[in-house]
């Protein structure tokens, strides 16, 4: 290809590791270009347009695709604008140039990670419930939680629009009289936790999401944002498909 970039340097500069460690990733044969393995230095890809993997998993190259993880306060609403005047994910989105779509929702009184990209692909996947994106969330119930509670939220619930199934259901903190639990599941239906813990009698009070497939919220603070890494965006791709 005429004009591009050299591989090593499109790897590197998409973060995925040093100048020098992408050479040996390409000497190993783990980089694939246009789905061919490709072990020469010399290759020259144009980071926009090729598809590069590193082990099979599709690495971002073109550097106005932009992903973040956003930690939403509470009593923020999950849109980029509201007609009412309330805050929105975009007073928390910071100056960035492009347009920027928030990946699925939480209801205004839910705290916690949300993702902002101007990736439409991956967004739509991601809320594709075809994609079993897993997430994580920590809700605040009375305590301590009855074993009853546990069992029946693991068994599944019937909700009024049908069956809830969760991934995993665990008590992190059960003191009396609020207790901590975390619920993994892989569908966004509308007030889905907080819908699910009414039917077991166990009223959220303060529901937060912590993770959303690969990506944790990990120490973000309330009402900031951070770029996320590359792994965690080839992570983003494998768990949606691409
Ligand atoms: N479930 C809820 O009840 N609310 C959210 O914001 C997310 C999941």
């Amino acid at each position: 290809m005429p004009g591009g970039i050299r591989l090593q340097k499109a790897l590197a500069q998409a973060g995925v590791a040093s100048r020098r460690a992408s050479e040996e990733l390409i000497a190993e044969g783990r980089v694939s270009v246009d789905g061919q393995v490709v072990r020469r230095f010399g290759a020259r890809v144009d980071p926009e347009s090729s598809e590069i993997r590193v082990d099979g998993m599709l690495v971002n190259t073109a550097p106005d695709r932009l992903y973040f993880a956003l930690n939403k306060p509470r009593g923020v609403v999950s849109t980029m604008w509201d007609p009412e005047g309330r805050p929105t994910l975009s007073d928390y989105a910071g100056q960035t140039e492009e347009r920027l779509f928030h990946v699925g929702r939480l209801d205004t009184e839910t705290e916690g990670l949300i993702l902002l990209t101007n990736d439409g692909e991956l967004a739509n996947r991601l809320t594709h419930p075809r994609y079993k994106v897993v997430k994580t969330y920590v809700a605040k119930v009375p305590g301590p939680v009855p074993r009853e509670v546990v069992r029946a939220v693991r068994k599944g619930v019937e909700l009024e629009d049908g069956p809830v199934q969760v991934d995993s259901f665990r008590v992190v903190e059960n003191h009396e009289p609020k207790a901590l639990v975390e619920i993994r599941l892989h569908e966004g239906r509308k007030h889905i936790v907080r819908r699910l813990m009414e039917a077991v009698d166990s009223p959220v009070s303060d529901l937060a999401r912590t993770q959303v497939g690969p990506v944790g919220l990990g120490t973000l603070k309330t009402g900031t944002m951070r770029a996320l890494t590359a792994r965690e965006v080839s992570e983003l791709y494998t768990a949606a498909g691409m």
